[in-house]
């Protein structure tokens, strides 16, 4: 063995014992390192499990051996994600999705991941580091609590991206080098199930999918943050009218989607009937994404009968029996202004993230590149699609797991619904086993249906 994996290797007796806030014991190993040779002090790897493993008990269903091991991750906007830990105050955090796992008898690993303003943390190396995660839980199997054939990585958002490209990238040899690089412990990276709010991905098709949707809507609202209110960030309004330039470039995006859509030769999972887009946006993936909506608008119909007399839904008996494309898009509102994510003024989340080392933002698509209002170049092709979860699927050179569960709100405005339903379909076309729904009245957000997700899980890796 060599000094750098010794430095990694776990050990289950140096473990405090902890109460959450309402009591739940559980054993906590802390600010562990999960690679040889940091490029930055985020990279540490918290550990929860419940206490009743330490005394050869078990919680639930689960016992040391047997549990889960759930690897929620804290990436928002693509920033640096540090780890977590129950009772944790300071944004960004998921405690409270940390301490409901526990107490489903998960073994926690909570890692801190790199992001786009850390000087190392551009792309890739938010997902180089949440591979090294996997693969320093995967070396210390059997010494870490938890079964490490069950691993489940979580996120939403950009950290829903994160959850889903750890699971689409299983194994990719193009992560070798970087890995390397801060000396990840060896073996594979490949994981057993993805829970994905949300997923910011795809993020090269996002602004033309953006187009397909908004296309026609020329006002935007969305919030902004304007300095942070008891440790957590203060949302403002902001509203805008899209300029002329925008207003000629939004049609072009949407025919962009129209051919990359028609292009991907995806099927209905449930009928087997090839999906496409005719040349003004409508079409049988069109009417998927309507299925969707439809079928989540049925289930909130019950609690909120007054959704029956909402003008872009038409309700019959009882059933929701049509939603109109445009009256729907033109009630939740454009968030985002032309291109979406690849701005040309390049200082939107995205452009940062491809940035050079150093700080200088990149492109990411030719159209922005060709219409971009500063002195920039496009990123590397093959670190875009690294980064993009689809690209993997696409190229079938990696190990996926069987399981997925994605979940887009009906109210999310910060990518298309496009962006999820390609991912699911994908899957599901690839024999996977998807579990998709498009919740209603969900903004962008995630963690909201924790027991839902926890059944899901139970059910997987019995
Ligand atoms: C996130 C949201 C965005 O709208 C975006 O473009 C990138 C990331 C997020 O919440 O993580």
């Amino acid at each position: 063995m060599t000094d750098a994996s010794e430095k990694l290797v776990f050990d289950p007796e140096k473990r405090e014992f902890k109460k959450t806030e309402d009591g739940f014991e559980y054993c906590s190993w802390e600010g562990l390192d999960y690679v040889a040779k940091p490029a930055d002090p985020i990279q540490k790897v918290n550990v929860f499990a419940p206490a009743a493993y330490a005394k050869g008990q078990k919680c639930g269903s689960y016992s040391r051996e047997t549990a889960p091991i759930f690897m929620p991750n804290t990436v928002g906007g693509y920033m640096p994600g540090p780890c977590d830990y129950p009772g944790n105050k300071n944004f960004p955090t998921n405690s409270k999705t940390i301490v409901a796992a526990l107490k489903r008898g998960y073994v926690v690993v909570s890692a801190g991941l790199r992001g786009r303003t850390l000087e190392s943390g551009k792309a890739p190396a938010f997902i180089v580091d949440m591979k090294a995660a996997v693969r320093w839980v995967k070396y210390n199997s059997g010494r870490l609590p938890g079964n490490a054939q069950r691993i489940i990585t979580n996120g939403t958002s950009a950290g829903g991206a994160t959850s889903a490209l750890t699971g689409a990238s299983g194994n990719s040899s193009f992560f070798e080098k970087y890995l390397e690089e801060i000396g990840a412990a060896p073996g594979t990276d490949d994981i057993f199930a993805v829970s994905a709010y949300c997923p910011i991905h795809n993020l090269e098709h996002a602004d033309a999918a953006y187009e397909w949707e908004f296309c026609g809507i020329n006002d935007w609202h969305r919030t902004k943050i304007e300095g942070f209110k008891d440790g957590k960030p203060n949302f403002v309004p902001v509203s805008g009218e899209l300029t002329a330039e925008e207003q000629t470039l939004s049609p072009q995006l949407k025919d962009q989607f129209i051919a990359y859509l028609n292009s991907l030769n995806l099927q209905d999972p449930e009928t087997g009937e090839k999906l496409s887009l005719n040349p003004d946006g409508s079409g049988s993936f069109r009417d998927l994404v309507i299925k969707y909506l439809k079928a989540s608008a049925q289930k909130a119909l019950a609690d909120k009968p007054e959704l029956a007399k909402a003008d872009y839904l038409t309700v019959k008996d009882g059933q929701v029996t049509d939603l109109d494309w445009d009256k729907y898009f033109h009630f939740i509102t454009r968030m985002k202004a032309v291109p979406a994510f690849d701005d040309l003024d390049a200082k939107s989340p995205e452009t940062d993230l491809f940035g050079e080392k150093g700080g200088k933002p990149r492109h990411f698509t030719s159209f922005s590149q060709e219409h971009s209002h500063v002195d920039t170049t496009l990123a590397p092709a093959d670190l875009i699609a690294a980064v993009n979860p689809v690209a993997h699927l696409l190229s079938g050179q990696t190990d996926t797991p069987k399981y997925w569960r994605i979940r887009h709100g009906a109210s999310d405005r910060d990518t298309s619904f496009a962006i999820p339903v390609i991912l699911a379909t994908l899957l599901a076309n690839q024999g996977k086993e998807v579990d998709f729904a498009l919740p209603w009245g969900i903004p962008h957000s995630g963690d909201y249906d924790l027991d839902e997700l926890f059944d899901w899980i139970d059910r997987i890796a019995e």
